[in-house]
């Protein structure tokens, strides 16, 4: 029988039909390698269109490597990083950021993977003394690991309260496009107008194939960046495929365009689920992930057809995501299986 994968996650899709265009419109002819090229160079203006002309970006392959390679740029090994439990950088990066920036990773419990100032006071402690790791990073994500997003007056509270305790914040952005896209905003509103000082800003999950930028908004804090980059094996020499993909996606909306469809298709998804008999939707739908708690038997039923990650096996929670390609009839097929199984 054969397993869907469309509701596995958002890098389950294939690549948005621009991205491939923009990706064969570079390869012509001789380029410069390692990002010296004029392809590069017009990625990081699209950049500054959208995050402010005050910025250092450098793009890297992947996700895990923006989070880590950025946070390692701000930190000493003596310093510690908050983040909630359920932050990727905690659970999915196989202890990377604290083997590569030698931190402490403080992880807090949240009940939707959002951080608030009351929640991370009794942890940031120690300032000075000599025994413990001095705290030094916040980390948020936008959209979360649950699917939520922070509205800008939440990021700024989590930026102001960091600042005054002469801390930083990171912002984990690898679906940063579908919680503006939620919040109707733009991407600056939620990052630099919002106190961000570094953050992964991601491609591969809306629509590129592989390629995820580290955005600095204190040009002071990526002085070191351009070695990290290199030693931490992410100084890409064929850069121009990776700087053409994030010029077509930050051009005529397709960043957003991309964005909003996976955050539709999950309404869609949610609106065709949620009244179903024994499943419990656990978290609001804000972008492009609808998360359910059901029965393991009938998870194990569905998962005969279609292949989704156990978000929680204790609560026996599920993620069923979209991207910007799902289709109607892809939600359409998958919600019959769902209610086949649980009627
Ligand atoms: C919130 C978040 N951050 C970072 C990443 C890392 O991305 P990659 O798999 O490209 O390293 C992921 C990937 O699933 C993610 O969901």
């Amino acid at each position: 029988m054969t397993i869907n994968y469309e509701f596995g996650s958002d890098n389950h899709s294939g690549v948005h039909p621009d991205i491939i265009k923009a990706i064969n419109s570079v390869n012509v002819g001789y380029s410069v390698a390692y990002g010296d090229d004029e392809y590069t160079a017009r990625a990081v203006k699209k950049f500054k269109e959208h995050f402010g002309k005050d910025i250092d970006v450098y793009f890297v392959g992947n996700g895990t490597a923006a989070n880590i390679l950025g946070l390692k740029s701000v930190t000493d090994s003596f310093n510690s990083i908050f983040c909630a439990e359920t932050a990727h950088m905690n659970v999915h990066e196989c202890c990377g950021p604290e083997k590569f920036t030698g931190c402490k990773l403080t992880v807090i419990p949240t009940p939707d993977g959002k951080l608030t100032v009351d929640m991370l006071k009794p942890y940031i402690v120690g300032f000075g003394d000599p025994h413990m790791a001095q705290p030094k990073v916040i980390s948020i994500t936008q959209a979360t690991e649950c699917g939520t997003v922070y509205t800008k007056q939440e990021i700024k509270n989590i930026s102001d309260f960091a600042h005054k305790k002469k801390m930083l914040l990171h912002m984990d952005g690898a679906r940063l496009c579908n919680a503006a896209a939620s919040l109707n905003v733009d991407l600056a509103t939620l990052t630099k107008d919002a106190g961000v000082d570094v953050l992964s800003f991601g491609g591969t999950k809306n629509g590129m194939m592989f390629g995820d930028a580290v955005v600095f908004f204190d040009k002071g804090l990526s002085k070191n960046f351009e070695f990290i980059r290199k030693q931490g094996m992410h100084l890409t020499s064929k850069m121009r495929f990776i700087s053409a993909q994030f010029e077509a996606l930050l051009s005529n909306n397709l960043w957003l365009k991309n964005a909003k469809h996976a955050n539709d298709m999950a309404q869609v998804l949610y609106k065709e689920v949620k009244e179903l008999p024994k499943i419990k939707i656990t978290q609001k739908v804000q972008v492009n992930a609808v998360f359910a708690a059901l029965p393991k038997n009938i998870i194990t039923n569905i998962q005969k057809k279609y292949g989704f990650h156990i978000f929680d096996e204790q609560k026996s929670v599920v993620r069923w995501m979209c991207s910007f390609n799902t289709t109607k009839k892809e939600i359409m097929d998958f919600a019959k299986a769902i209610k086949e199984a649980v009627i």
